[in-house]
């Protein structure tokens, strides 16, 4: 049982194979958090503290015992009104204009396997895998009651949180804020790591000691962006790869978004993450409920290495769905980086024949083949095939791609609209945009008002017109650009609209996946500025950034490695000078670092020569010989590129028999130093053979000291070296 209740001290205790997480309801019916960390047994209420705090109100039917203080205990989901003054996770508007809430614990219920959420991405589990507890609070007063609901998947040491908002009064309110997770420290000193970044330039590392000054981080882009990602670990100060406590949390959604951590006046930590509450302001007529986005959570007691796979797996296995959830994903060729908008029907076929002639798998369609698309300034909108431009139709030029043993791929972008397009002209009236004013252009492109259900259904109705075309079996589904100008047509309430517009993507997305279950989807928002795991729910692998400058991806890479495994990379190999950098570096570099992702090319290959193109044969071959252990291994971070000359990763088999070391070289000087990669997750007092070399080594020796990097000319070098456990 991974979930416990104890009448006699009134705690849940949830456990999963090495965690353990618990909270009580205590004598006044307050949820209070007790405990979140290593596996442990017995009741941790002692570790309440009461004392009369100056300034930190009690509330009332505490009587004249001024020790009892919301501001000060630590809880599982403060509200606005129990007299916290923190930062809360629930703020509701109630029918007479009110803030303040109440709410007590009212009843629970355990459940087998893991609870969904309609309409919004969750993580799954069966009845064997995962249990449910629900916890119900009510506010006497105004009838709303918080179903706070939590998922255990014991195996993975994952922990879920959402909760479910009634209104079960008889007056309309609105959620000012709805968060779903909470974690509230006592004691201790911790650091925060999250992932900052730009366009082109996603996921930077970041780790900044938590004090008195809120950290906070988020998204008022309508997108999960990719200047914030919606992803946050707590680490005691002390806390390396290797070793030490800590904590996990992300969040399953790809809107607004919003992550707070910060000491308290009595140095206890608190961090929330969810929603935003900015721009938002969501009604709820009686009757009606709010489902709050889940957050994931998971804990290591023995470094961020363990902690990162803990959420690699969850998502594997219990978040990404479908055909491709546990399959090879095809090495593609995408035809952006190749002939970005100029191209026809026979170009795209030559460059698959090229492709095929390389041992590539499937050919994608980038942008520009529908509507008027000749550049990015119109055409989006528009899902009908620019049967002029390829110079045939649509399922002549998939059949002649087939033909070539090749799957077809093709690009979209559903949600935005070009004012230069049909669509625009005949329906100007469906973007985001306040009726009077000028919306905001980016990419000279608007945002289609996906809250709107029948805007969804017209652009679906098209793409599907589009899709059954032909044999496709991939959609790269890309958003390029950030929402704004957030005001529907459709509703006076708009501070509900930018969560409507995601509610109305995950239909869209849903509603594909289930039309075509065989069909491999990518997610992209210009590269990576909607990657998180709410995506990987509908699409389990995201082009990670438009940034494929190898030595610029070793540092992308790297951040996202934190949060997301490497099946979810969507990473290629692409032509030098790099287009986005001008940087050159050696095809065999730029191979391994996109082989740490879903591996694919994204260059013209009628430019390459021919030593070049047998190096690409050979790296298709490599890649499909260790891409079961990229996909499914377990990752680990040997170096931090951002500080150290060399950026180094590992893949390791669960059973510790296969080991991928990857390593580039980011400077070369005179008279270099040997460098020595200490390897990890190696089964100890064993041998290990390195298959090129056929050369043995002792496995502790090659985690204590590392293994010696062959010293080579030229800048950039990269080197893969492949080792098998001697059994
Ligand atoms: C975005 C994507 C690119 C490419 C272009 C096409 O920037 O991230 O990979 O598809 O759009 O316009």
């Amino acid at each position: 049982m991974s979930i416990v209740f104890t009448e006699k001290d009134k705690t849940f205790t949830l456990h999963t194979k090495d965690t353990t997480y618990q909270m009580k309801v205590d004598e006044y019916g307050y949820l209070l958090h007790l405990y979140y960390g290593r596996k442990t047994n017995g009741c941790m209420d002692y570790l309440l503290h009461y004392a009369d705090r100056g300034f930190s109100g009690n509330p009332y039917d505490v009587g004249m015992d001024r020790t009892y203080s919301l501001d000060a205990l630590p809880q599982e989901l403060p509200f606005q009104g129990s007299g916290d003054y923190r930062s809360l996770a629930i703020v509701i508007r109630h029918t007479d204009g009110s803030y303040e809430s109440d709410f007590r614990y009212k009843d629970y219920q355990i459940l087998d396997g893991k609870y969904q959420i309609p309409g919004l991405p969750a993580v799954y589990g069966t009845q064997e895998e995962a249990q449910t507890l629900k916890v119900i609070l009510e506010d006497p007063v105004s009838k709303v009651q918080i179903t706070l609901l939590y998922g255990v998947l014991p195996e993975q040491n994952i922990i879920t949180r959402s909760a479910v908002i009634q209104n079960l009064g008889d007056g309309k309110i609105y959620l000012e804020k709805a968060q779903a997770a909470c974690l509230d420290w006592l004691s201790g000193d911790y650091d925060l790591l999250s992932f900052h970044g730009r366009h082109a330039m996603e996921r930077n590392y970041q780790r900044m000691e938590i004090k008195h000054t809120a950290q906070i981080i988020g998204s008022r882009r309508g997108t999960s962006s990719h200047q914030y990602n919606p992803m946050m670990i707590l680490a005691e100060h002390e806390t390396n790869e290797d070793a030490g406590s800590c904590y996990a949390m992300s969040f399953m959604y790809s809107g607004n978004f919003k992550g707070e951590a910060a000491k308290d006046q009595f140095g206890q930590t608190r961090v929330l993450l969810g929603l935003s509450d900015e721009l938002f302001s969501y009604p709820l007529e009686p009757k009606e409920s709010f489902y709050v986005p889940e957050v994931i959570l998971t804990y290591s007691s023995m470094g961020l290495a363990r902690l990162s796979q803990n959420l690699h797996q969850c998502l594997r296995r219990h978040v990404c769905r479908g055909k491709y959830r546990d399959g090879i994903r095809p090495v593609l060729l995408n035809s952006w980086e190749a002939s970005y908008f100029e191209f026809n029907g026979e170009s795209i076929y030559q460059l698959a024949k090229q492709a095929a002639d390389l041992g590539v798998e499937m050919l994608v369609m980038d942008d520009g083949w529908f509507g008027k698309r000749d550049d990015d300034n119109s055409g989006l909108g528009d899902w009908f095939v620019n049967e002029e431009k390829l110079g045939e139709s649509l399922g002549s030029l998939i059949e002649r791609i087939r033909g070539l043993g090749l799957k077809f791929g093709i690009w979209i972008e559903p949600e935005c609209i070009n004012e230069d397009s049909q669509l625009y002209r005949e329906h100007p009236d469906w973007i985001l945009s306040v009726p009077g004013r000028n919306p905001v252009r980016a990419r000279n492109q608007l945002v289609l008002d996906f809250s709107r259900k029948e805007v969804v259904d017209y652009i679906f109705e098209k793409i599907c017109a589009v899709l059954d075309q032909g044999k496709i079996k991939y959609i790269k589904w890309d958003m390029n650009r950030s929402l704004s100008d957030c005001f529907s047509r459709q509703t006076v309430d708009q501070g509900r609209v930018s969560h409507d517009y995601v509610l109305g993507l995950y239909d869209f997305l849903e509603r594909i996946c289930q039309r075509y279950p065989d069909v491999l989807l990518e997610g992209c928002s210009g590269g990576g500025g909607r990657f998180d795991a709410g995506m990987l729910y509908y699409t389990p692998q995201i082009w990670c950034s438009d940034n494929t400058d190898a030595i610029d991806r070793l540092q992308i890479q790297y951040g996202t490695s934190f949060g997301y495994p490497a099946s979810a990379v969507g990473s290629h190999v692409s032509a030098v000078p790099n287009h986005q950098t001008g940087r050159v570096t050696p095809l065999r570099t730029r191979a391994v670092v996109a082989m740490s992702g879903t591996f694919g090319y994204e260059l013209n290959l009628g430019s390459l020569m021919d030593f070049e193109k047998e190096q690409i044969k050979e790296q298709i071959r490599e890649y499909k010989q260790y891409a079961g252990l990229i996909l499914d291994g377990l990752y680990y971070r040997l170096t931090n590129p951002n500080k150290e000359l060399v950026g180094a990763w590992e893949f390791v088999s669960e059973d510790g028999s296969e080991v991928l070391l990857s390593a580039v070289m980011q400077e070369i000087h005179g008279n270099m130093p040997v460098t020595y990669v200490r390897m990890k997750g190696l089964s100890s007092g064993c041998l290990y053979q390195e298959m090129d070399t056929k050369k043995v080594y002792a496995s502790d020796a090659l985690m204590e000291v590392g293994v010696p990097l062959p010293e080579q000319m030229g800048e950039y070098r990269a080197y893969q070296m492949y080792f098998r456990r001697v059994e």
